[in-house]
């Protein structure tokens, strides 16, 4: 591990978790990530669940060598990654509570720890090959630097879902592009109320 930072968010984890199953924010909201993987300026992200469909990477912009700020790798590519992959992000969330990111050069690591039901911990770890660490002048602030920005972005807008949550006109909707988090509801369901069905069964959209 290169890296690790903590973020307190005055969140429900299940806010924050499900701002990462689906990507049409992103367009609107995350121009720093956008410049890196122009796919997503589509709102349709690139990261899978374990029910949801199996999905590709997402491509780095031409311009762009590695998954940071600047648009540069940290390190070189990490040993075994096809070369499909090369310039590729691919991103796997593990339910209920890890969001894990393939990068060429390292892989980051994000966790929710629920501390309230208004709060959350959330530990991101930057984990690099040990050669990469002890190489001289090796520093994995510019690749976290993109996850720390992107991730501060989505996190205040968690905390105004947040507080919506107390309006009397707070209601469960999922258009198309929440397939993702509709599974994760569905998911959570099942593992609270065993055999009891959950309403509403699908989404109205
Ligand atoms: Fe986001």
């Amino acid at each position: 591990m290169a890296k690790e930072v903590t973020y307190d968010v005055a969140a429900n984890w299940k806010i924050l978790y499900e701002n990462f199953c689906e990507c049409y924010h992103c367009p609107t909201m995350h121009p720093e990530i956008c410049q890196i993987l122009p796919s997503w300026r589509t709102g349709y992200g690139t990261v899978s669940g374990p029910t949801g469909p199996k999905v590709e990477g997402s491509l780095f912009a031409d311009d762009v060598t590695g998954f940071s700020l600047s648009g540069k790798p940290a390190a070189a590519t990490l040993p075994g990654v096809p070369p499909e992959d090369e310039r590729t992000f691919h991103g796997i969330l593990l339910w209920p509570n890890v969001h894990l990111m393939f990068i060429p050069d390292h892989v980051m690591c994000m966790r929710f720890e629920p501390v309230a039901p208004d709060r959350t911990r959330i530990i991101t770890q930057w984990l690099f090959h040990p050669e990469a660490i002890s190489t001289p002048g090796f520093t994995p602030d510019d690749a976290a630097a993109l996850v720390d920005v992107t991730a501060r972005e989505d996190f205040e807008a968690c905390e105004r879902v947040q507080n919506a949550t107390s309006s009397s006109y707070f209601e469960e909707f999922h258009t198309p592009h929440e397939s993702l988090i509709l599974d994760f509801r569905k998911w959570v369901h099942d593992r609270l109320h065993p055999g009891v069905q959950r309403e509403p069964a699908e989404s109205p959209a």
